[in-house]
């Protein structure tokens, strides 16, 4: 029997429920934990929004998302037709008072039915402004006031920059205790992302080369083929250091440049990760333009096909300054990390959809090897690759086969491939882990607050001049020249070509 099955009862209430997230991230998840046996035997799904939907017409929206977007592919009709008679809808307006009245009692009349008290998971899929009336209500109400048994999560963009985050936690905080308060990066949910724990912590082979004595740099890239796609609106007041480095990568490299937690408790591990965060170096104003860089794309080509560039985009604006490319330099002062350059990039239209993470180590001594027998002598790297390849490659130096002494790199190989082709979605991982109130894999509001403070100069560097050279890369490349050359001053490149 899997574990889900000992879980409570537990009632789902989406807010935003007609939204984009429901439909392809959300209900898949929950639906494939259904299947694979890992929700609670008496489950509901609330889902709220403004469309005026019958329950049935809600279920066939939700089916649609099923089909396109669950790994698994179109649904079985018999499990569907299970899952879905948990599934019900509730038109409401977010800043209604009534809406809420109205759910309380939808909440209670399931409870009676059940015959005990459901724990209840809030979900909130809406837009920054909606939260404040949301938990407002939510409290009001009465409807989270069993603290034990009742979550919230809160999906991103936590805060639009420090203060606001402060202020955002400092909401949440009147309404919920801060081990009810689930906010979710999506990385942190990544099968590979997670793996980096184990690896690192269930290995006694890396650990003792994991600091800067061996390694020389660090790169974690997130690139995307994708373009702003629909979401012109959201991204001109967001950009890529916002969307992307403040949560989802800073987040990644917390997870690389931690300290050994004693054990697997979500604040121990959450502490460990914070211990890193509070010891990146701030930059100062003046020293932004020589850590940082950014980049719009502009027209280009993406598998052959010709791409309209940023400013062109639906919701942009002709003349936007906004970034789709960000690339940081950072370090973490502590004794682990001292003078090791870590660099983080991510941007839209790049050439390959590629999130990868490469350590590289120092190089040899001295080479016992004459010049014609070390060839391209290459110091080792190992490359933790977290999709859409999903591996992890150790380059070392071998011999050639043959007669004479010459080398060669060689590479050995984890592939997740190989071992199961059915890796579970991040929101699987992270919904399943909040049901079971589990808070491992979940920001806390102090790591939140420090992230917006490692990039808060950056921030209001870019937004205090406009950059010029826009748009300074053409889809379908690798960004801004600038961004090879922020790391060619320390003599390094970007690991672009990953798998060679
Ligand atoms: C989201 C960003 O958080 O992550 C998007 O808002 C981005 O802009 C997405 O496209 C990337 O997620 P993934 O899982 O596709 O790498």
């Amino acid at each position: 029997m899997k574990s889900g099955r000992k879980l409570a009862p537990t009632i789902i209430v989406i807010f935003g429920g007609t939204g984009d997230l429901t439909k392809r991230k959300l209900i898949p998840a929950f639906y494939n934990l259904h299947i694979d046996g890992w929700m609670p035997e008496k489950f509901a799904i609330i889902g709220l929004g403004r469309t005026k939907l019958t329950d049935d017409e809600y279920k066939d929206h939700l089916y649609e998302g099923l089909v396109e977007f669950s790994r698994k592919g179109k649904p079985d009709d018999g499990q569907w037709q299970q899952f879905n008679a948990a599934i019900s809808y509730f038109e409401s307006n977010i800043n209604d008072t009534v809406a809420y009245q109205g759910l309380a009692a939808k909440l209670d009349a399931l409870d009676q039915a059940w015959g005990l008290r459901a724990n209840r998971l809030f979900y909130l899929s809406v837009a920054p402004q909606f939260i404040e009336a949301t938990t407002v209500n939510i409290s009001k109400y009465g409807l989270a006031n069993i603290p034990a048994s009742d979550r919230i999560i809160i999906e991103k963009p936590f805060g639009y920059n420090k203060q606001t985050a402060v202020a955002l936690n400092n909401l949440l905080g009147q309404t919920f205790q801060e081990d009810q308060i689930y906010r979710i990066d999506h990385y942190l949910g990544k099968e590979t992302v997670q793996n980096i724990l184990a690896f690192r912590f269930a290995n006694a082979l890396f650990e003792p080369l994991w600091n800067r004595n061996y390694i020389d740099y660090i790169q974690i890239t997130v690139a995307e083929q994708v373009g702003v796609e629909d979401r012109g609106s959201y991204y001109e007041h967001s950009g890529a250091l916002r969307d992307m480095i403040q949560n989802h990568l800073l987040q990644v490299l917390c997870m690389i440049a931690m300290e050994a937690p004693i054990s697997f408790q979500a604040e121990e591990i959450r502490n460990r990760k914070v211990d890193v965060m509070r010891a990146i170096r701030r930059l100062r104003p003046e020293e932004v333009h020589k850590y940082a860089v950014r980049g719009q794309y502009g027209a280009g080509w993406i598998n052959g096909k010709k791409v309209p560039g940023y400013r062109e985009e639906g919701g942009v604006d002709h003349d936007s300054n906004t970034e789709t490319y960000a690339a940081v330099q950072l370090y973490i002062d502590n004794w682990r990390w001292q003078g090791v350059p870590i660099y983080l990039r991510t941007g839209k239209r790049m050439q390959e959809k590629t999130s990868s993470i490469t350590i590289q180590f120092r190089p040899v001594p001295h080479s016992t090897f004459s010049p014609s027998q070390a060839g391209n002598l290459m110091p080792n790297r190992l490359t933790i690759n977290i999709q859409p390849s999903m591996d992890i490659r150790l380059r070392f130096t071998a011999k050639k086969q043959g007669l004479e002494m010459s080398l060669n790199p060689a590479e050995m190989v984890f592939n997740y491939d190989t071992c199961s082709t059915q890796t579970p979605e991040a929101y699987e991982t992270l919904l399943l882990d909040a049901m079971r109130g589990d808070a491992t894999l979940f920001m806390r509001s102090d790591q939140v607050e420090e992230a917006w403070d490692v990039i808060t100069p950056i921030l209001e560097a870019w937004e205090s001049r406009d950059s010029l050279d826009f748009p300074n890369y053409a889809a379908g490349t690798w960004g801004p020249e600038s961004s090879e050359a922020l790391i060619a001053r320390q003599g390094h490149v970007w690991a672009i070509n990953l798998h060679s």
